[in-house]
């Protein structure tokens, strides 16, 4: 089975066992599993077969050059937000006419580079943002294609950082101002309309509140029909959430296409979507070490070797992510905090989880951890970025090696 499994006493990812790999490459790490990425990748293939969207997955998700390689060999496209992510969609040999660029700050070197890719749109996220557009395509003597970034005013029920189709979000054109958008869109030079674009968060464990946002872009685009405005490519956004804890579990995409179905058939576009979390999130865990145990009157803690600088989801946003053991004990279980290294107090990892009291040296895998994780990370308290390892059936390979030290100050003046 593909995925973080046991086998006998030890945790394996895939066919690999995590000791081994953490015996050549050391703690932590970040692993993958490649069956994983590609079934979950897959899921959204078929599941919206009928429909043939084009997928482009969200570079902010995990922009690691291996998997998105991987992905763009299943076809895949590039959802981009920004100069750094567009180079990487270039790098792993996406093709132009698969990527599209979000973003609500998107500056003239980000914009006259996406220009000169020619990729297939931009998602303008503002007037301003559209008439700048004009003027660099005019001076560059090409033509942009855009979409409309759309705030369709919806509560997504997910965590607010995360919420940013909501009127009081600073992103998108507000629904109630589209319409003028789109007609002076229209009416600009060097611009060709050419999509409608929406994102009302991520980590939304249901359907409805896409379907409640796509149902608001099919009025927009029938409206836009009658003003003479033909839109050929419809944008719902991100992906679907997963399941870190036992919430319900989200529906499969099959069953969001079957919801989508009807909408995009009555405005005749192609669909496009952007998962990111739904595609890497189950593959990928942070495997860290146990460096002390310390047992105190109020708590007991586990000290690991990652920390809020190597994965910030538990002290950002209070993210939930399974902690499992890398072998079984048959020790007393006993509640622990799992804490990182780092001089803070939030820096923790999971709070008051039950445990057979591990050994110090034993791993710790935090699940989950394929999204939003390894791409957050920072050099907090000088700690260097960690490798990344891509397991293939019963093999391994690093696809990122550790930063040395020496790296970590490669930039600064005096650090050459
Ligand atoms: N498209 C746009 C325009 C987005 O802003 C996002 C995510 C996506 C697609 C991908 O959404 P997904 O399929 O992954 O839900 N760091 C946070 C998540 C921030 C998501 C931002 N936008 C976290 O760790 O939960």
């Amino acid at each position: 089975m593909a995925g973080f499994t046991y086998h006998n006493q030890d945790l394996y990812c895939d066919g690999v066992r995590l000791m081994d790999i953490a015996g050549e490459v050391g703690t932590p790490f970040y692993v993958y599993s490649e069956d994983t990425l590609r079934a979950n990748y897959a899921a959204y293939q078929e599941g919206f077969a009928e429909l043939d969207p084009l997928i482009c997955y969200a570079y902010k998700a995990n922009s690691n050059l291996s998997i998105c390689r991987l992905l763009r060999e299943m076809g895949g496209g590039a959802d981009v937000l920004s100069g750094g992510e567009l180079f990487r969609a270039i790098k792993a040999g996406v093709p132009s006419k698969k990527i599209v660029f979000n973003g609500n700050g998107k500056t003239k070197a980000e914009l006259e580079s996406a220009l000169e890719a020619d990729i297939l749109m931009f998602n303008v996220d503002s007037k301003d943002e559209l008439v700048f557009i004009d003027e660099l395509a005019k001076e560059k003597g090409v033509r942009a294609r855009i979409a409309l970034r759309v705030n369709p005013d919806i509560d997504p029920g997910t965590h607010p950082y995360i919420a940013t189709g909501l009127s009081e979000s600073k992103f998108g054109v507000h629904i109630l101002q589209a319409g003028e958008v789109y007609h002076l869109a229209s009416e600009l030079s060097h611009i060709d309309v050419i999509g409608i674009h929406t994102h009302i968060g991520s980590q939304i464990t249901e359907a409805a509140p896409f379907v409640e946002a796509l149902k608001k872009l099919t009025g927009l685009v029938l409206k836009l029909r009658e003003m003479g405005i033909n839109i050929g490519y419809i944008n719902s956004g991100g992906g679907l959430g997963i399941s870190y804890q036992e919430e319900d579990a989200p529906p499969t995409p099959a069953e969001m296409a079957k919801a989508f179905r009807p909408l995009v058939a009555e405005t005749g576009c192609r669909l496009i979507l952007e998962p990111g979390r739904s595609i890497v999130g189950n593959a990928g865990a942070l495997i860290a070490e146990v460096l002390y145990i310390k047992e105190t009157p109020r708590k007991n803690f586990l000290v690991v070797d990652a920390g809020m600088n190597d994965f910030i989801r538990p002290a950002l946003y209070g993210g939930y992510h399974r902690i499992i053991p890398g072998i079984i004990r048959e020790s007393n279980v006993v509640m622990f905090d799992i804490v990182g290294p780092i001089c803070e107090s939030g820096d923790y990892l999971g709070k008051e989880r039950r445990l057979a009291r591990p050994h110090q040296g034993d791993l710790m895998a935090v699940l989950d951890a394929g999204a939003y994780a390894y791409s957050m990370a920072s050099n907090y308290n000088a700690r260097p970025l960690l490798p990344e390892v891509l397991v293939k059936g019963e093999e391994y390979h690093l696809i990122r090696r550790r930063q040395t030290y020496q790296e970590m100050i490669a930039q600064e003046e005096g650090g050459e």
